[in-house]
């Protein structure tokens, strides 16, 4: 997946009719190989969910959106997007509100599933992210946050799936979930498929990615190999990911002005 140039901007009105465009993308570029983890990085607001949401084709209706986006040697264009959304090309959503609430979660994850291993399957997802069978019956106003994380991760997890979008999915996870989810995208990744973690956790981040693409303010800033985040950080090439690096709890929180939300 190869992604070039992208921009996206969003018409509004204010002051009742009058119109203008924000623009909260402006040349931004990631690109993943098959098999490798892109691990995307970058503060509240800089653009990461938005490039997730492009890649599948879910933006708003009123965003522009231009630049190039390839997928295995082809454009991904709108009708191919459609397509492969939730087949080849799976989505783990930042919010928890992409869960239907008027179905039981059981239903939700057993969506694109055959049907007559649907149950099955299901119950084995469940298992394996340490829900119950019997939590499958409940709607997602009965679960907890943690719990409807899980249920999302299990939605993802699909036969033949080539990309996987992981849109923040470890916060407010137990700190077993967090391995489990974190080694399942390592699988995903050993089956070939290619997988874009975005994340604050920049811990998770460089434990399990191949590259890190740094976002700020809608820009691409720095797209290097996880070994670059090492020593002082004098592998990078910008300013901006050496101070995310020093300021880790292992390098003594060296930029202590730096906050990461979660
Ligand atoms: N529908 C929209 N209309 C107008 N502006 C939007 C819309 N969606 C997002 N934006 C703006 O685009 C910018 C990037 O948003 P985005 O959700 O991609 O941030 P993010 O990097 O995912 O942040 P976080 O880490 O908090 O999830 C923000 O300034 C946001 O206000
Ligand atoms: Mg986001």
């Amino acid at each position: 997946m190869k992604v070039e140039n992208l921009s996206i901007g969003f018409s509004q009105y204010f002051r009742g009719t009058q119109k203008r465009v924000i623009q909260p993308i402006a040349n931004l570029h990631v690109e993943i190989e098959e098999g490798e983890i892109v691990a995307v990085v970058g503060a509240s607001g800089s653009g990461k969910s938005l490039l997730a949401h492009a890649i599948l084709g879910i933006l708003p209706t009123n965003a522009i959106c231009s630049g190039s986006m390839m997928y295995r040697g082809e454009e991904l264009t709108k009708k191919r997007k459609e397509e492969l959304r939730g087949r080849e090309i799976s989505f783990i959503p930042q919010s928890v509100n992409y869960l239907d609430p008027l179905m039981p979660v059981g239903k939700q994850v057993q969506i694109g599933l055959a049907k007559q291993r649907a149950q099955e399957r299901q119950n084995r997802l469940f298992a394996h992210y340490g829900l119950k069978e019997s939590d499958g019956r409940l709607y997602p106003h009965e679960l907890s946050g943690g719990m409807l994380r899980r249920v999302l991760f299990a939605t993802s997890v699909r036969e033949g799936v080539k990309l996987v979008i992981a849109d923040e999915p470890t916060p407010g996870i137990h700190p077993q979930a967090l391995a489990e989810i974190l080694k399942q995208l390592q699988q995903f990744a050993r089956e070939g498929a290619g997988v874009m973690l975005i994340t604050h956790d920049i811990m998770s981040a460089l434990a399990i990615a191949d590259r890190v693409a740094v976002i700020k303010d809608g820009q691409t800033i720095e797209l290097s190999p996880v070994s670059a985040f090492s020593g002082t950080g004098e592998q990078l090439q910008t300013d901006y990911a050496r101070e995310l690096w020093r300021a880790l709890p292992q390098n003594d929180f060296a930029c202590q002005e730096l906050r990461w939300e979660a």
